[in-house]
């Protein structure tokens, strides 16, 4: 198995790269290709094979069907490698990165099919962008830019056909003004819907670019990271792409027998099969209530019996030495869940107990927001892990840290 791809470390303490292990649903032969500027052209090449005659490409890396469009990817601000990782690996033959200087986003020409991006695990939002050389956004109502407008929402709206839209909302500083009151007005006209600047879903964004204004259509009326089979938001759960994240982190192998320790709503156990199958997923808690969403929502994802739901305390497990591949665990940060006074021996114990049952060289994902009392596990953690990285990202406010271990002998 590859161990996680390193990006430049600091000494001491190494930042998670992003994986190398990581599914592809494209070739991924070729060169990589140099990241070009916005006005780039095609990223590869689109020429289909002679008819009559087979081209032979394979139905994976089939010619792309779509003009290549400039795309932005939200993620988390400090995930966004993990992102980039997710679209070489994915669509690699179809994906130039642009470079660009806001954190937290990946921005790129993509000439696939669009729809095909809908399945990215690790982007929170994603939206169609489009650059417009104008000094002020009120030259954004002349008709040829509305135009212009008009066609990327409705691109966005055929990617998730399914999706009903409540009505237009500008998100833009000044959002209020009369130039942004006519242009969500006279773009909302045009699609046949209201102009709804405080409750629409369909979001049009707009902001100062390097040369201009940068128009941002966002595709769905939810953020892509919303995932369907949410049906139970039980206290202190992850958001899906957080859940993915950790899941990458992890190094997935397909026979990967995976335990997730104090499993909660079952985040990271579904988004761990939706990575791919492995040879066991078994999650844990100690609440019947916790466990209770998880079955829901595993249910929801029609993955209720590929998981293994089990009700024990972390500290002291049913499990033989040597049981997992690979354990992940999302710590009560000591809020909503669990407290500060009484996280320091639970981190401990926990801790103790999976290094039991973890394999020798076996990895270990850890994530929380209590960093007083992951910094108290040194003593523990030195007889037996060894640190492979760490990395911070932000979330609503909290700055919660991974870090990511192996199993060594001690
Ligand atoms: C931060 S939440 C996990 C949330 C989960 N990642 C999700 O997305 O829903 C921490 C979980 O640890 C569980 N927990 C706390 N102490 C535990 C213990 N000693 N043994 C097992 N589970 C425990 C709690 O019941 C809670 O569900």
């Amino acid at each position: 198995m590859k161990s996680p791809r390193r990006s430049k470390a600091k000494p001491g303490k190494r930042q998670i790269g992003p994986p190398s292990t990581q599914r592809s649903d494209s070739s991924r032969s070729g060169s990589k290709k140099k990241a070009n500027g916005p006005s780039a052209r095609r990223p590869t090449d689109p020429r289909p094979g002679k008819p009559g005659k087979s081209s032979g490409r394979t139905k994976r890396d089939r010619p792309p069907e779509d003009k290549p469009s400039l795309w932005v990817g939200a993620a988390l601000p400090g995930l966004e490698d993990l992102l980039k990782s997710e679209l070489d690996g994915r669509f690699r033959d179809n994906v130039t990165h642009v470079p660009h200087t806001r954190r937290g986003e990946c921005h790129f020409l993509y000439g696939g099919r669009s729809r095909a991006l809908l399945s990215l695990r690790l982007c929170h939002v994603l939206s169609l962008r489009r650059d417009f050389r104008v000094a002020r956004p009120r030259t954004l109502l002349s008709p040829e830019h509305l135009a212009a407008i008009v066609q990327d929402l409705k691109k966005v709206m055929e990617m998730t056909p399914s999706d009903r839209f409540s009505g237009l909302r500008l998100d833009a500083a000044g959002s209020d003004s009369p130039t942004m009151q006519r242009l969500g007005t006279q773009v909302a006209e045009k699609l046949s819907m209201s102009f709804e600047n405080e409750t629409g879903d369909l979001v049009l964004a707009l902001r100062p670019g390097e040369d201009g204004w940068e128009v941002l259509s966002r595709v769905g009326n939810r953020p892509l990271g919303t995932r369907t089979w949410r049906k139970v938001d039980y206290r202190g759960s992850l958001s899906g792409t957080v859940a993915a994240a950790l899941v990458e982190l992890s190094s997935p192998a397909p026979g990967d027998r995976f335990l997730n320790l104090m499993c909660g709503s079952g985040s990271i156990l579904i988004e761990r099969l939706k990575w791919g199958r492995a040879g066991g997923i078994v999650g844990v808690d100690n609440i019947a209530a916790a466990l209770d969403a998880a079955k829901q929502n595993s249910t929801a994802a029609g993955m209720r019996d590929q998981i293994q739901l089990m009700q024990a305390d972390t500290r002291n497990l049913p499990f033989a030495e040597g049981s997992f591949d690979r354990l992940c665990v999302d710590l009560p940060w000591g809020q909503s869940i669990g407290s500060r006074e009484t996280n320091i021996s639970l981190y401990r114990d926990t801790f103790i107990e999976a290094h039991r049952i973890c394999r020798r060289r076996g990895k270990f994902v850890v994530l929380t927001q209590d960093h007083r009392s992951l910094d108290a596990l040194e003593g523990v953690v030195e007889r037996g892990w060894r640190l492979l990285g760490e990395r911070s990202f932000t979330q609503r406010g909290f700055r919660p840290r991974c870090r990511v271990y192996e199993r060594t002998d001690s």
